[in-house]
């Protein structure tokens, strides 16, 4: 038997030791796309100082391509596409910039990503292909082709629930791709129930992450503030209600384990650490997919409301300040009548 084909888009900190643990294992033939560093990679390879697999130097799995559209003319098909970019779907929607690469009926999608209900537009748009999701704990950065590896590589994978397929089948390909993933230096396990294990993420991200990003403080200075009491603790309440609406139970306790998970750190979430950095935040993903679902299961979430739309402006400026749009060098004239 042929070994299956897989390609990974995303080589950043995350996605590179992704792939150097699938080439790790062996079973598979191994492509990534890669950007912004391609010129280098393409003739150094990556320079990995890693604490699951140690210093490697100029490593290169089986091909490197630069863009999509190139591995897709290069292969017919691909068993597995995995996905490892940050997740912006107002700035480039994943289920498209994957579109030449995943072959109906056969590819199936690993979404490594953050996130919340995000195998809804890949089962819409491909709905005969298996879905599996991917959430990892890892540490590590890209310095252009220099990962440095800090956090072990730990992940939880389970599938999307896509209605048209089986879950035996679906349950099969999850594992399968465990099989090609998982080795004696990481630590990815099968996790049955990703919906449940995406709402408990969210009590975090939803509340915490975007409390700090709005207000520039870390989580322990938004405790002392007053902001974790008066904002966080009743977005988390929200966050509770809509996934008991949506027939998932969090533990008893979860928003005070949540609360007490960054004790002893002056701790800044990935949102707010985006928002010094100036780079857009992953905000319809992380609270944009949960009010779609609040609303269409009539759960009203007036705390999460009101900070997602006070973060579509703070994504506003951010996206302008990195030259996703220009405004007109005059304001243009409404005359809306406002009342
Ligand atoms: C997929 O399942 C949904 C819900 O059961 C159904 O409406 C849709 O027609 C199915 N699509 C395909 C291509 O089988
Ligand atoms: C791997 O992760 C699972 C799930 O979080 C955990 O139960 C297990 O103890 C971990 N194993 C190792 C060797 O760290
Ligand atoms: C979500 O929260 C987890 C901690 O539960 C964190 O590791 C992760 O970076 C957060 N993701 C985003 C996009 O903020």
């Amino acid at each position: 038997m042929s070994k299956p084909n897989i390609l990974l888009i995303g080589t950043g900190g995350v996605g590179t030791i992704v792939a150097y643990g699938i080439h790790y294992v062996g079973k598979s033939n191994l492509s990534v796309v890669v950007r912004r560093d391609y010129q280098k990679v393409s003739k150094d390879g990556w320079q990995i100082d890693s604490c699951d697999y140690g210093q490697i130097k100029g490593w290169k799995p089986d091909n490197i391509y630069p863009t999509v559209e190139a591995a897709a003319e290069a292969q017919p098909v691909f068993d597995y596409v995995i996905i490892t970019t940050k997740n912006l779907p107002d700035v480039t929607k994943v289920e498209e910039l994957a579109a030449p690469v995943i072959t109906p009926e056969k590819t199936t999608v690993i979404l490594m990503q953050n996130g919340f209900d995000i195998g809804r537009p890949f089962i819409a748009k491909y709905p005969k292909n298996v879905c599996i999701s991917g959430v990892s704990h890892i540490g590590s950065h890209n310095h252009g082709g220099a990962i440095k590896q800090t956090q072990k590589d730990k992940s939880l994978i389970s599938y999307f629930v896509n209605p048209n397929l089986s879950t035996e089948y679906q349950e099969a390909k999850t594992k399968e791709f465990i099989s090609l993933y998982s080795n004696e230096n990481n630590n990815c396990t099968y996790f049955a129930d990703a919906k449940w294990y995406r709402y408990r993420k969210l009590v975090y991200n939803a509340t915490l992450n975007t409390v700090a990003a709005l207000t520039g403080v870390d989580t322990g200075r938004l405790d002392l503030s007053g902001g974790l009491a008066a904002l966080s603790i009743p977005a988390m309440r929200e966050v509770i209600s809509v996934a008991k609406a949506d027939g998932v139970e969090l533990p008893e306790d979860v928003i005070n384990s949540v609360v007490h998970s960054d004790d002893g750190d002056w701790f800044s979430p990935s949102m707010l650490v985006d928002v010094r950095k100036g780079n857009p935040i992953e905000l319809e993903v992380i609270l944009g997919n949960l009010l779609v679902v609040a609303k269409e299961l009539g759960v009203v979430t007036p705390t999460l409301t009101i900070l997602y739309e006070l973060l579509k402006v703070v994504q506003y400026r951010l996206k302008e300040g990195k030259g996703y749009f220009t405004v007109p060098e005059k304001r243009p004239i409404s005359d809306k009548f406002y009342k």
